[in-house]
């Protein structure tokens, strides 16, 4: 499916689009450095920006009429149960390789953790792909349709040699933090909705909205058995739903404004996979050709990392985060921030100098492997690399593939596409969007202090699958990520502060 924004984007004639924003820029420019009253428009423009705008939720949309104070007998067991499910190592090392004793033993430790959920009346059950688990909560209302929390039980390898400050499986506790895989990504998600779903239920709480708790158990090695699953048993059954939440952003302080943010992902990146190989017939190296294999593929490789996409920041989502945080910029950012249309390319070119800004900014290409050779003196026949690229928003996979094809321009050259999709749909964020606004209200209510913006995911996650089932996917949890916490994601010493947890409990 192609992003709305692309419509924007007629391939045939992009170029000559690219040209004339680019006059206009230059034009803006002129204007702004000789009047002053441009100036005072742009600063008007700055203020009016809307900050809080939103759609009234019903009463009971907005509460769950049930206060969930946690005192110290709750807090012991929601923190016991975190580090018990922490502590069963439910790793997927590649799509053919799952810990399937662990995951066993996972579904299991749910039902122990979570024993209300598990009998209750208004939930039910399916264990769908074995590993994986899709919860029914029954609304009193069945006229409204249902929504979706998704979560995936399965974490990425974390070697006990590695630098971890406590075993990566132990769940120990250090200052306030519990560490280990999982606490991120995305066990406190998976146990966090099903304690608070534990809690609720003990106080006799009913949703009037009925919903699903979707968790799969491959996410990180492409959710092809658990959430394409329960993606099949959702379609069998027709169901369609009103949004979905999954992970995806969190909350972060480490943006260059005022206070934290709390992004929520409305997009995710598209992928393509492309493998490039050449074949010669082999031959001794005391008589070689001129090219061999090797330094074919190389070239063509070295062309592909010189030709980097385009920079489109300013035509995708990524201007919608901006402008929602342009308030919260200080003086003269603000301007800058609140005037896009005028500044994107000058914003663009300061954030492709830093490859975690650059990810936003454009189509990102990674050559990621790079195989030829068996012996010192035997010419190789063949050669391969691999290239991923991350396809940003505004780009199609047809034009990315049609980039690498007239960049490497050489028939010797075979390319093959191993795995692709499109940019995913962007979701809405205005007054009217549920989902977000539900979610943004949530947040806030918490958390007074956070900006809430809309957010684009570089990476996947298995919320993609469920494209067919609504338009409007968010990816977020209420985690703060401080600065320099990024790197623990998927990194050594992930972890989560217990009060965090309690907090993303309470927040559910
Ligand atoms: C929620 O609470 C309000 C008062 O606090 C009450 O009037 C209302 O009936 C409650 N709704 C439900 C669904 O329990
Ligand atoms: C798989 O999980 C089990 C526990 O359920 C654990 O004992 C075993 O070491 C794990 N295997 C690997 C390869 O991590
Ligand atoms: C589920 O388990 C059954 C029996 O062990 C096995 O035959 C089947 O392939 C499994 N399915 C998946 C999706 O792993
Ligand atoms: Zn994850």
């Amino acid at each position: 499916m192609v992003p709305p924004i692309q419509q924007l984007f007629d391939k045939a004639d992009s170029g000559s689009k690219f040209k004339m924003q680019k006059f206009l820029r230059i034009v803006g420019y002129s204007v702004l450095f000789s009047t002053t009253t441009l100036f005072i428009l742009l600063c008007v423009r700055t203020l009016s920006l809307d900050k809080n705008v939103g759609l009234q939720l019903a009463h009971w949309e907005k509460t769950k009429n049930i206060s969930l104070a946690i005192d110290h007998e709750l807090r012991d067991e929601l923190l016991d149960n975190l580090k018990e499910g922490i502590r069963i190592p439910t790793v997927s090392f590649t799509e053919d390789d799952i810990n399937t004793t662990a995951l066993l033993e996972f579904n299991a430790f749910l039902q122990k953790a979570f024993p209300t959920v598990y009998s209750s009346k208004l939930v039910r059950h399916e264990l769908v792909a074995n590993y994986s688990h899709l919860f029914w909560v029954e609304g009193s209302d069945p006229n409204l349709i249902p929504y979706l929390l998704l979560a995936h039980i399965d974490v990425v390898p974390a070697s006990e040699s590695d630098d971890w400050d406590v075993p990566p499986f132990s769940a120990q506790e250090v200052d306030g933090f519990i560490y280990g895989r999982g606490t991120l990504d995305d066990k406190s998600s998976v146990m966090g909705i099903l304690q608070a779903l534990e809690f609720l239920l003990r106080k006799g709480y009913t949703p009037r909205r009925g919903f699903y708790i979707g968790l799969g158990h491959d996410e990180e090695v492409k959710g092809n058995q658990g959430a394409v699953s329960i993606v099949n048993w959702m379609k069998q059954r027709g169901k369609q739903l009103l949004f979905v939440l999954d992970e995806g952003m969190l909350i972060t302080d480490s943006l260059p404004i005022d206070g934290p943010a709390a992004l929520i992902g409305i997009t995710e990146k598209g992928s393509a996979t492309v493998k490039l190989s050449v074949s010669v017939p082999p031959g001794h190296s005391s008589m070689p050709q001129r090219e061999t294999c090797i330094g074919i593929l190389a070239s063509a490789v070295s062309r592909i990392e010189a030709n980097q996409m385009p920079r489109l920041f300013g035509y995708g989502p990524e201007l919608r985060t901006f402008e929602h945080l342009a308030h919260k910029f200080s003086f003269p950012m603000n301007i800058l921030m609140s005037n896009l249309w005028l500044f994107s390319p000058l914003i663009g070119r300061v954030l492709e100098k830093q490859p975690h800004t650059n990810s936003f900014v454009r189509t990102t290409t990674a050559v990621t492997m790079f195989n030829a050779g068996i012996k010192v003196n035997v010419i190789p026949s063949h050669a391969e690399a691999v290239v991923n690229m991350r396809i940003h928003s505004a780009h199609s996979l047809k034009e990315v593939l049609d980039h690498i094809e007239s960049t490497v321009a050489d028939e010797r050259v075979k390319l093959e596409l191993i795995e692709g999709f499109e940019p995913l749909p962007v979701s809405s964020t205005d007054e009217k969007s549920f989902g977000f606004q539900i979610i943004k209200k949530t947040v806030l209510e918490q958390f007074p202090s956070v900006t809430v913006a809309p957010g684009v995911c570089v990476g996947n996650t298995d919320s993609r699958h469920f494209n067919d089932l609504t338009s409007e996917i968010y990816r977020f949890i209420p985690a703060w990520l401080h600065s320099g916490d990024f790197l623990r994601i998927h990194g050594n010493n992930e972890r989560i502060s217990k009060q965090n947890y309690e907090e993303l409990v309470t927040l559910v």
